[in-house]
């Protein structure tokens, strides 16, 4: 059966996420397989335009900014269910991870609450199974389910910075900032702990990579993860163009 891979980048402001989702987008690209590269908040029509709300001021309530971005979320995990199906392989910059560490342990939010509205938001009930409990029983016609079956992503790459360069990063990039990008040094160090204990509790998904090396250095240590993650799941229905070896 073909084995899904589904991919995330996590980390503080100006980690230099966004340049290694583009990296690792061309070389799967190069490389012949199907790939789409996504962004949370965002990634479809409608979870853009709660992006839009979410990142125009910042939310001070921390509950009201994880409802809005897990509704944006949830519309996202179905279109990542769909791709992945079709054999896409999905990098999304930023997903749940960031929700812990945002509106969790940065904003308050208790991290069981987190976690919860986490598992909601990302729980793809099979529509499958779900046809045929209401064939049997067209009461439930109406009635979603949800069993548990939650979106985890395979592999999450946390970059890590010296949190001093954060503000350099910041003031040299010309990325229109955010709030959070206008943040000082003590909330962007808060950010990345809080990144750093999540991954402590999850270290065969989460692999933390020092964004401080230079860009193409950082890109090598990824595609080698992702390559041998290749390697392994050889059933990982693909049309490999090229051979792997000739991008490196
Ligand atoms: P964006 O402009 O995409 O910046 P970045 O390159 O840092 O991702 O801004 C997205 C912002 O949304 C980012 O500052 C972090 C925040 N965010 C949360 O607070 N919680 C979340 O769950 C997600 C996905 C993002």
């Amino acid at each position: 059966m073909k084995k899904e891979l589904f991919i995330t980048f996590e980390g503080c402001e100006a980690s230099g996420k966004s340049t290694q989702c583009s990296l690792l987008f061309e070389r799967l690209l190069s490389a012949g397989y199907k790939v789409w590269l996504t962004k949370e908040p965002g990634g479809t029509p409608l979870a853009n335009r709660i992006r839009q709300i979410v990142l125009e001021h910042e939310i001070d309530d921390g509950l009201t900014e994880l409802l809005l971005i897990s509704a944006a979320r949830r519309d996202h995990v179905l279109e990542i269910k769909k791709r992945l199906s079709e054999g896409y392989i999905v990098i999304s910059d930023r997903f749940a991870d960031s929700s812990i560490a945002y509106q969790g342990y940065c904003k308050g939010v208790p991290i069981d609450i987190v976690l919860s509205i986490i598992d909601l938001s990302t729980d793809t009930h099979s529509e499958e199974i779900e046809d045929k409990i209401k064939e049997i029983n067209p009461m439930l016609n109406d009635a979603m389910s949800f069993k548990g079956e939650v979106l985890k992503p395979d592999i999450t790459f946390l970059l890590t910075i010296n949190t001093n360069e954060i503000q350099n990063r910041i003031i040299k990039s010309d990325k229109h900032n955010n709030f959070y990008d206008r943040k000082g040094i003590a909330f962007h160090a808060k950010v990345q702990e809080a990144f750093l204990k999540i991954a402590d509790g999850n270290t065969k998904r989460i692999r933390v990579i020092s964004g401080d090396d230079d860009v193409d250095a950082v890109g090598k240590e990824i595609w080698d993860i992702v390559r041998t993650h290749l390697s392994h799941t050889q059933d990982h229905d693909v049309t490999i163009l090229n051979s792997l070896s000739v991008i490196l």
